[in-house]
């Protein structure tokens, strides 16, 4: 089958700079999946059943929908919404659940999947949230990191990539709640 046309993102009017390829993406996150599966297979044969992902809205879906079909478990998905106030410079560390999971957690394996950790406020509110839930293990994959903005001292089990202090879009990041279509990481172009 001949190859369907690429889009045409990264004209020279688009406000944005590609940082990382889309195949670089997917490359990384196959090594991801593949890394999660054999963690999570080593709890027993049933391990899978007990997993649920749960992504956090909406910068993650993009990243959890291929994370995931590289995780070959019968895991279960789930979401979270998650806003923090303060500005794409600025965030003031207050972080508000918008949207709650559709199911208990307790006793299960809980993956929670984010598209960035920049300051750290919003994984660290929700993996404290979540625990008073009593899963039966917390475990987090986040795409990118922003190690120079970081606020919080967060534990990343499963990391795609670390980058410099740039602003950054696509893949599932917005800038003013667009480009999250882009299939590569570009970074906004005068940040
Ligand atoms: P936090 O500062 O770690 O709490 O990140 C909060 C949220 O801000 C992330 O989940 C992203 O949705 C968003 N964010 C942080 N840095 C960027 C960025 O460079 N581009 C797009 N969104 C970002």
């Amino acid at each position: 089958m001949a190859d369907a046309p690429r889009p045409s993102f990264n004209r020279h009017t688009d406000p944005f700079v590609e940082l990382i390829s889309a195949e670089a993406v997917a490359h990384r996150i196959a090594e991801l999946g593949a890394q999660i599966t054999a963690d999570y297979e080593r709890l027993g044969p049933d391990a899978g059943a007990e997993v649920v992902v749960v992504g956090v809205l909406k910068g993650s879906v993009i990243f959890m929908a291929d994370l995931v079909r590289h995780i070959a478990l019968p895991v279960t998905l789930d979401f979270i919404g998650a806003a923090s106030y303060g500005d794409a410079t600025k965030s003031s560390g207050v972080v508000q659940i918008t949207q709650d999971l559709t199911r208990p957690i307790e006793g299960k394996h809980l993956l929670l999947v984010e598209d960035i950790v920049d300051t750290g406020h919003t994984v660290h509110y929700l993996l404290e949230n979540l625990a008073t839930r009593r899963p039966a293990s917390i475990k987090l994959a986040a795409l990118l990191h922003k190690p120079e903005r970081q606020e919080r001292e967060v534990t990343i089990d499963y990391l795609g990539f670390t980058i410099p202090n740039k602003f950054v879009v696509g893949y599932g990041l917005d800038v003013a709640q667009q480009w999250r279509n882009l299939p590569f990481i570009g970074h906004v172009a005068d940040s």
